[in-house]
């Protein structure tokens, strides 16, 4: 029978660990397919020096397993960042932020070299934008930053939990927009970053994937950019 979404999540965090040398500091992401790879990084957690993580979620799941867990201020260079995403291109670029974890996996990212893509295959876009594009904003900023999407042909919600504003590991919100089509992530990233009161925008072109491990019907797919 065909694998299922999980079981295809599980392959690509286990795939993931190629990339984990021993002695590493690892830079861990966040979501349910990262939450395999912390799994199968609790196989071989004498070889993990330590972590960088990008959410309090992770890092209470690597504490659990027994890695310690640094903070990105006592880290000057990672070898490998291991992350998801909400939709990933045919050159590397991303959409992320579902987990509302953005603006911390940009900080860990921006310390590693190589960018690692674990992914199950829906994830695999010919355009991005389809997925709601994250924003995270200062609140005050919300509605300035929210008629400026409209001008874009975008449409902002602010996110919500239990009914209130999703406030962020930062303190902050979160916009999703629809709508919009992101034909040029990368001047899209440079673009929206300026407007004043956005802390991080979901679109990760500047820092895109170095490699994808695609969970796939046939199995794990190696893609190189
Ligand atoms: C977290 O903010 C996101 O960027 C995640 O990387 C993304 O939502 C992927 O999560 P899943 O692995 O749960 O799909």
């Amino acid at each position: 029978s065909l694998p299922t979404q999980d079981e295809l999540k599980t392959l690509v965090g286990q795939a993931a660990l190629r990339y984990v040398t021993p002695g590493d500091i690892v830079g861990v992401g966040t979501g349910s397919t990262v939450n395999k790879f912390i799994e199968a990084l609790a196989t071989i957690k004498d070889q993990v020096r330590a972590a960088v993580s990008s959410s309090v979620a992770s890092t209470e799941r690597l504490r659990a397993i027994g890695i310690p867990v640094l903070d990105a201020n006592e880290v000057e260079k990672l070898s490998v960042y291991v992350d998801g995403a909400d939709e990933i291109d045919g050159h590397g670029y991303m959409v992320k932020g579902g987990g509302a974890a953005l603006t911390r996996e940009k900080i860990v990212a921006a310390l590693a070299q190589r960018f690692v893509c674990i992914a199950d295959a829906s994830k695999l876009v010919p355009a991005l934008g389809q997925f709601p594009l994250p924003v995270e904003v200062i609140p005050m900023a919300a509605q300035q930053i929210t008629r400026r999407f409209t001008t874009l042909g975008g449409q902002a919600t602010l996110r919500l939990k239990d009914g209130q504003p999703l406030v962020t590991d930062n303190g902050q919100h979160i916009l999703d927009v629809r709508g919009l089509q992101i034909t040029d992530p990368l001047g899209w990233e440079s673009a929206i970053n300026q407007w004043p009161g956005v802390v991080t925008v979901g679109i990760f072109a500047h820092q895109k994937a170095s490699v994808c491990l695609l969970g796939t019907a046939q199995g794990v797919e190696t893609i190189t950019y």
